[in-house]
């Protein structure tokens, strides 16, 4: 593994050691807290962020290594010099980078041309340390992952990408429900039925809430994401239907609900459903930090 860019770089058996690795640093942290010494990672961000920001900067301390923090002062990428030679200066100076950036291309760029490991952390297509996190949590939660049933209801937009692709290479039975016309492109679909059928899943993409069929966990994420300049007010009336309630969980028979967060409640999940203890969403989030120390561990060991 020299990037971590896109989830469909890794094979079933890698995911499976990143998520092993992420759970023994999470219960076993200090024996984990020299092995970045020496190391400085730039977290580059093109978009805001709380918890991909703070569970970076926090957990590569953790670990000894050092993170330096490059919000917009040098402008929009490839606007003042070249990615590329973004790319190699950083590489220059530092052991890794982690971006999040609006053009999944400005990563490919910079894993080509950056001597060093470049982590996603988020883009229009993928958003993989947020998946690696959550599948994390399934396996916490439900043992395993393989055949739990898991259905996405909403936007299909780069976290549901991410979710179907490593879901359908880890053996997870996905389900993506979106309003139609919001759904993953053709493209990803296509990849993902491959690595559901390569690995024994089963992979559905469907566009009305009742053929959501019987879930475990079900997941959402915003209607309108970072960069799209839809208003809320004018999707309004095609999302409602999929807003992910209590009524949704006892129809599915799901135990779990799940949210990346930022969550908009009342739109996507109710308030009471985010609050309750059927919600994952600040194991999740915790397990950001683990994750992400998992693939910074990899791609940096020695
Ligand atoms: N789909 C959301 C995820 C935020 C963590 C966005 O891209 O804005």
């Amino acid at each position: 593994m020299k990037h971590f860019i896109a989830d469909t770089q890794l094979s079933k058996s890698e995911l499976e050691q990143l998520i092993k690795l992420a759970i023994d640093i999470k219960q076993n942290t200090s024996n984990y807290n020299q092995v970045l010494k020496g190391k400085s990672i730039v977290t580059l961000f093109e978009k805001p962020s709380l918890r991909t920001h703070v569970s970076l900067d926090i957990g590569i301390a953790k670990l000894g290594g050092h993170s330096l923090y490059i919000g917009q002062q040098n402008g929009q990428l490839g606007k003042r010099e070249r990615v590329k030679d973004v790319a190699k200066n950083l590489a220059c100076w530092a052991d890794a980078i982690v971006a999040r950036v609006f053009d999944h291309q400005v990563l490919q760029e910079m894993a080509e041309h950056a001597s060093i490991p470049v982590v996603n952390a988020l883009c229009d297509k993928y958003h993989p340390c947020q998946a690696l996190a959550d599948f994390q949590c399934l396996t916490e939660t439900f043992g395993s992952v393989e055949n739990l049933n898991l259905a996405y209801v909403g936007d299909g937009n780069n976290v549901s990408n991410s979710l179907m692709l490593m879901g359908s290479i880890l053996g997870a039975n996905v389900t993506i429900v979106t309003p139609p016309g919001h759904g993953p492109s053709q493209e990803f679909i296509e990849q993902a039925d491959k690595l559901a059928t390569q690995s024994g899943a089963k992979f559905k993409v469907c566009h009305d809430i009742n053929d959501i069929g019987e879930q475990q966990a079900i997941y959402t994420d915003t209607w309108v994401s970072m960069g799209d300049d839809t208003k809320v007010e004018d999707i309004l009336n095609i999302f409602m239907p999929f807003q992910v309630n209590e009524s949704l969980m006892a129809k599915t028979g799901a135990s779990a609900v799940m949210h990346c967060q930022p969550a908009h409640l009342e739109q996507e999940i109710t308030t009471s459903l985010f609050d309750s203890n059927q919600s994952l969403a600040f194991v999740q989030a915790e397990n950001r930090m683990w994750a992400q120390n998992a693939v910074l561990v990899t791609l940096l060991q020695d």
